[in-house]
């Protein structure tokens, strides 16, 4: 039989006290055989609902109902009865969240005995790697790090690089050109950049002399791949002018950059060449560092490998950013770059560039 509150004849406290104990073992009671949430929706709802719930009842029948002399005495016991009731109700609902937690934690549970997902952690690609050890060479001698844009206009990649329009020189690095734009004055039109040097025209405008700084970066060039051409590759361009700043010092910054790289026993030997915005220029080769001179295949029998280009600042190009303290009367400097994919594959012996872009992870994971 559900519990019901009953109407009160005797106010003793002997049967004040009765009636208290008999509401309370039926609150106990219903607490214990909740074992859902909806259940203890009711269950609640039964005893506390302001709108006729037992607690409410409990107030109409015993309180209100009570005698003037005894009002005081049941006042009391109905306060500490509905504390009482809130209590065992509250604590139901923690004992259901209590069990809910614990069949959760049942059912979810994991075998940490198990061997893990393995998840590789990509690393370096190999010619990142060969960039970064370049770029930190010259850091250490107290150059800084700038880089530009890829799509550049035809006067930062050629016309402030000393290449004039139509100049014959420009045919030397077949550019990728951005459609469309015959509109536009030759100068202001997009293309891949061919090379890292129009940064030094950037680095130039950025900050006054004295300057010392590489750029490693990605270039594009028109060219079919194959086993030594890829139409995206890589180079580090460096850059250094100041007052006084002779071939001397391009000579030993880059013997010192390549005994760095290769090894403290490499020699350089520098080369005549041209670059448009150089002068005088020079191509630089390290003694072989497989056969240290003697003669091999990679050094196809010569005893050395040409690494680089180079040169001093040809004063055609300070014009062009002379606004910015670079008065070719005053100042003087040397400039060089390097394709960072060569240097890559002469330093592990890859014969094949395009290894370097195919993704392969079981060519990449050899040079974690
Ligand atoms: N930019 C030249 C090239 O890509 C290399 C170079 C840089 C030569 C700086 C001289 C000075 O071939």
């Amino acid at each position: 039989m559900p519990y019901t509150v009953p109407k009160l004849e005797d106010y003793s406290p002997a049967a004040l006290d009765k009636a208290v104990q008999e509401l309370l073992t039926a609150v106990r009671q219903e607490a214990d055989a909740v074992s859902n949430e909806a259940d203890w929706k009711a269950f609640r709802d039964r005893w506390m609902a302001r709108k006729n719930g037992i607690l409410t009842q409990v107030n109409d029948l015993w309180l209100k109902a009570a005698p003037g002399p005894a009002k005081r005495d049941v006042g009391s016991r109905v306060n500490a009865l509905k504390v009482e009731v809130e209590q065992i109700v509250d604590g139901a609902q923690q004992r259901m969240s209590g069990a809910a937690s614990r069949a959760r934690l049942g059912s979810e549970r994991v075998d940490i005995t198990l061997p893990g997902i393995h998840k590789p952690i990509g690393a370096e690609h190999p010619v990142i790697k060969t960039m970064n050890e370049i770029v930190s060479v010259f850091r250490n001698i107290g150059y800084s790090v700038a880089e530009g844009p890829e799509i550049e206009t035809d006067y930062f990649n050629f016309e402030a690089l000393n290449f004039p329009p139509n100049h014959p020189a420009r045919d030397t690095q077949d550019t990728l050109f951005v459609v469309g734009q015959e509109k536009k004055r030759q100068r202001d039109r997009l293309l891949l950049r061919t090379h890292t040097s129009p940064v030094q025209i950037h680095a130039m405008e950025q900050q006054p002399p004295p300057i010392r700084v590489v750029v490693p970066g990605k270039v594009h060039r028109a060219d079919t791949a194959d086993a030594t051409h890829s139409p995206i590759f890589h180079q580090v361009e460096g850059l250094a002018v100041d007052t006084n700043i002779t071939f001397c010092d391009l000579k030993g910054t880059l013997d010192h950059a390549m005994k760095a790289l290769f090894g403290s026993d490499v020699k350089t030997r520098f080369f005549p060449s041209f670059f448009p915005f150089t002068e005088p220029s020079a191509d630089v080769s390290v003694t072989c560092f497989k056969c240290g001179g003697k003669g091999c295949r990679l050094c196809k029998n010569s005893g050395w490998i040409e690494l680089l280009g180079c040169g001093m600042v040809d004063p055609a190009v300070f014009k062009f950013v002379e606004s910015n303290g670079y008065d070719p009367a005053k100042v003087s400097g040397f400039a060089f770059g390097m394709g960072v994919e060569r240097i890559t594959m002469l330093k592990y012996g890859i014969d094949d560039i395009q290894l370097f872009f195919q993704g392969d992870v079981r060519f990449l994971e050899q040079f974690v």
